[in-house]
Parts: structure tokens; sequence; C-alpha cells
């Protein structure tokens, strides 16, 4: 199997770095299409913790090359600061490269993006303030700026001193905020434009030729399927498709490219930031939950809202991604618990609901049904196959994959590479 796209299956932050370093290990290739500095993925590799935003999280794997697509929202500050933090520690990232089609997250995207929230007040969205949504909309608008704008310096310093002074007027006369200095601004993209040149590739032709020749090939994905613009809880969810779809146009590449689709998927639910939860637990229960599983963001430091495992989400998630396998995260975490819930539909008054809605004020009346499994009540963390592990964990695999209806793949009890059970050959 040579290429897999790894996609998150619920609200983010379900253990995708962890795998997608655990499978780099065996990939030529990990590519980023899609979200930006948003992302947080952590990867423990002996005992050591490394954090990574922007950069594809094959990184940690020497002989593995890493793309960072035409889909990425591309901040060249914090693309440095990661790779001189990485330098730092000892990682070579000599590997790494940026698609010239990328479109950059600009000093004013980020104003703009706190801003907005602010203004919005009590309705805010939660964003992680990284200029993720307006350096999209610039996009879609069509006055973005390219990375392969920065290589005629005259021609892109007036052009970006022109989307300062644009910006300038929004944040000014709309927001009534402090405008930035244009000169400024240019001149310290002209220092990051002469810095990421030698980096600077198409792509997609990368990516094609690596898939062509048959190499294994990771799409790693950023955010989870229920952020999707189109497919998530609109409007809370970020302004980029974490879909396979997405990590198609995002990469370049054909929509029938990926052979494996995993789904990354934690053994409960967490979200950060704002929009419809149903199995979220409030209660004490859900603190528990967030203190064994250290839910607290990668990116932003903020407490993830926590609840049990919700199959009308990852069955919906399997549907719009054609996932071929769980990846099933953070197992351990649910060790001390006496019994296990996991959300089979919802039920909206009398009418039963199976299929993830796009109303959200339907979703905010919804309840869960809910089957209860009883806990294994055992530290699961030191077990490294299958067969190892308690009857009630098998129990609560196989419930997921009924309840999915996509067979579980890989099975991890802990944040450590070696905390991973493969059920058969995933690449
Ligand atoms: P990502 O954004 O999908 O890459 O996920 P994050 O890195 O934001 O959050 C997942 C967190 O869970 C990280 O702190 C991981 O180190 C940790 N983690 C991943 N898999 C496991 C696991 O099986 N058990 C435990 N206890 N932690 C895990
Ligand atoms: P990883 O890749 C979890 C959430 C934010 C907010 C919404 C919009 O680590 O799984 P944005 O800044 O993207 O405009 O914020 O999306 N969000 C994430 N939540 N994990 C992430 O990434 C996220 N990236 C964005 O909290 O609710
Ligand atoms: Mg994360």
């Amino acid at each position: 199997m040579p290429t897999a796209a790894i996609i998150g299956s619920q609200w983010g932050d379900e253990g995708k770095g962890k795998i997608i370093d655990c499978l780099a290990q065996r990939a030529d290739m990990v590519v980023r299409s899609q979200g930006g500095s948003n992302a947080g993925h952590t990867v423990v590799i002996g005992g050591k913790k490394y954090a990574l935003h922007l950069v594809p999280s094959g990184v940690l794997n020497p002989r593995t090359d890493n793309i960072v697509g035409n889909g990425v929202a591309f901040d060249p500050k914090a693309f440095f600061d990661e790779i001189d933090g990485l330098e730092a520690d000892g990682i070579d990232t000599s590997r790494v490269y940026v698609s010239d089609r990328a479109h950059l997250v600009l000093p004013f995207h980020q104003t703009i993006d706190k801003l907005s929230e602010l203004q919005k007040g009590a309705a805010s969205i939660g964003t992680t303030g990284k200029g993720i949504g307006p350096c999209y909309a610039d996009k879609a608008s069509r006055v973005g700026l390219r990375v392969c704008d920065m290589a005629d310096e005259t021609a892109f310093s007036a052009k970006l001193k022109a989307r300062v002074a644009e910006a300038n007027a929004l944040i000014e006369k709309i927001y009534g905020g402090e405008p930035l200095d244009a000169d400024a601004v240019a001149a310290e993209y002209a220092g990051y434009a002469r810095r990421l040149a030698p980096m600077v590739r198409d792509t997609g032709v990368l990516v094609y030729e690596a898939v062509r020749a048959g190499k294994n090939v990771l799409f790693e994905g950023a955010q989870g399927s229920l952020l999707d613009l189109d497919l998530g809880t609109y409007p809370y969810v970020t302004s980029s498709h974490p879909v396979t779809g997405g990590f198609a146009v995002g990469s370049g590449i054909g929509a029938g490219s990926f052979s494996e689709v995993i789904g990354i998927t934690k053994a409960y639910t967490t979200r950060v930031g704002a929009g419809p939860f149903v199995t979220e637990l409030t209660d004490r229960t859900g603190d528990l939950i967030r203190e064994r599983g250290h839910e607290y963001g990668t990116t932003t430091g903020r407490a993830r809202r926590c609840g049990w495992f919700d199959g009308v989400v990852v069955r919906y998630s399997a549907r719009i991604n054609g996932t071929t396998g769980l990846s099933l995260m953070l197992l351990d975490v649910l060790d001390k618990f006496d019994e296990i819930k996991l959300c089979t539909a919802y039920r909206h008054g009398k009418e039963i609901i199976e299929h993830f809605p796009a109303d959200l004020s339907l979703l905010e009346a919804s309840e869960p049904i809910y089957r209860v499994l009883p806990g294994w009540k055992r530290d699961i963390s030191g077990c490294r196959s299958y067969e190892e592990l308690p009857a009630e964990a098998k129990a609560y695999i196989a419930a997921v994959e009924e309840i999915t209806g996509v067979p579980v793949k890989i099975v991890s009890v802990g944040p450590s590479r070696e905390q991973t059970i493969f059920r058969g050959e995933v690449l």
C-alpha cells in the first residue's frame, strides 16, 4: 500500500503527529496539503517531545522528504521559527520543500483574525489566531500573495505594500485597530524570501513522481474532518478542507491517489474552540479524561473540551473520507473507568439521527444515545500486541468497528512510537 492519507476523524488533535511519525519510518515522503500553523502535532521520541505546526511530522525521520503543499496557508515567520527550533535540536531539515503555489500568511491576516474574533464577542469561533481564515479568504477573493510571488523582490515588495495599505483601511476603519507599517512588513518578508528560495519547488511534480515511482507517500492531515469548511460544524470550523478531497487539491494530485485512508480517531472525543459537541462531558468524568489525556492544546495551550466517543461523528468522517481503517488513539486514557460509553446515534425529540446533520440548532438540541461497556480497569500502556489487551478493551475496539463500519487497524496505548499496536500492514 504505497500511499496513505492520514486524516483526523473528529475535531482535531486525534494523534495524527504520532502516527505520521511511526509510519514515516517506512515512508519516502510526507506531504502536508492544507491548514497552516494552526496545527499542533506532537511527536514523542525517546521521551523527548516535539511540537510540529507547519513542518510535516516526517521531518524526524532522516530519509523522508517533507513537502509543504500548495494548499497550505504558509506563514514564513512561523515556518522559520520551527525550522530553527528543529535544527537547534539536531534535526536535519534539509529535505523540507515548500510549494511555489502556497499562499502566504501575512502579518495583517493575524491582526484581522484576532480583531474579528474580538468583534464577534460571545459568538466568536475560538480560532487559534494564526491568521488562517483571513489568508484563505484572500485566496478565495483572488487577492492573496503566493510563495512564487517572492521570486521578484521588487514586484513582491510593491504588491505586499499595496495589500498592507488595503488591510490597514479595514483594520482602522472597521475594527478600530492599529495599522501595520508597510515598509517594515516588506523588509521582513524580503528576508524570508531570500532564505526560502532554495527550498521552493513545484511540489506537485515531486509528489506525482514519487507516487508514479511506487514510493511510500504519506499525506499528513491537519485539523479534523468535523472542522472542514464545507462538511464540518460550520461556522465553527477552520477555513481549509481536512478531508481526502482536500488533500488531492492541496497537494496537486489526482483524487484516486490514496490507496489507504487511515482515520486517526481518539477513543473518546475532544474539541478546542466553540461549536456543538453532543457527547461533551462538563462533569468530573470530563475532567478525568482531560487530566489523564493531558488535553491541553499544542498550539494555544487551551484546555480541550472532552466527551465520550461519538460514533455518529466517526461514521460521518469515514463516509466523507473513504476511510479504509481506523487508528484508535489514547485508549490508555480510559484505563481507570468503571464503565465507558459510546454514542451510537442522537435523539432529537422523537427522531433518531444516525447521519451527522448540517443544522447546528438541531445538534444543540440532540441527546446522545449510548451503548455502555464495562471498563478494563488495568494499565494497558505496556501492551505491545492486540492479544495482550484485556478482553474489555478488545470488546471496546469491536464496538468502535461495528458502530463506524471501519476496521481498527492500529491501536495506540501511549504517546511513544513503541506504544503502537499494528493489526496487519498499513504502509
Ligand atoms: P494531532 O494534532 O492530531 O497530531 O494531535 P496532538 O499532538 O495535538 O494531540 C495528541 C496528544 O496525545 C499528544 O500530546 C500526543 O503525544 C498524545 N498521544 C498520542 N497518542 C497517544 C496515546 O495513545 N496515548 C496517550 N496517552 N497519549 C497519546
Ligand atoms: P491539529 O492539526 C484542533 C480549531 C480552532 C477553532 C477552529 C478555527 O493539531 O489537529 P482556525 O485558527 O483554524 O481558524 O480556528 O478550528 N482548530 C483546531 N482544533 N486541532 C487543530 O489542529 C486545529 N486547528 C484549528 O480551535 O475552533
Ligand atoms: Mg493538535
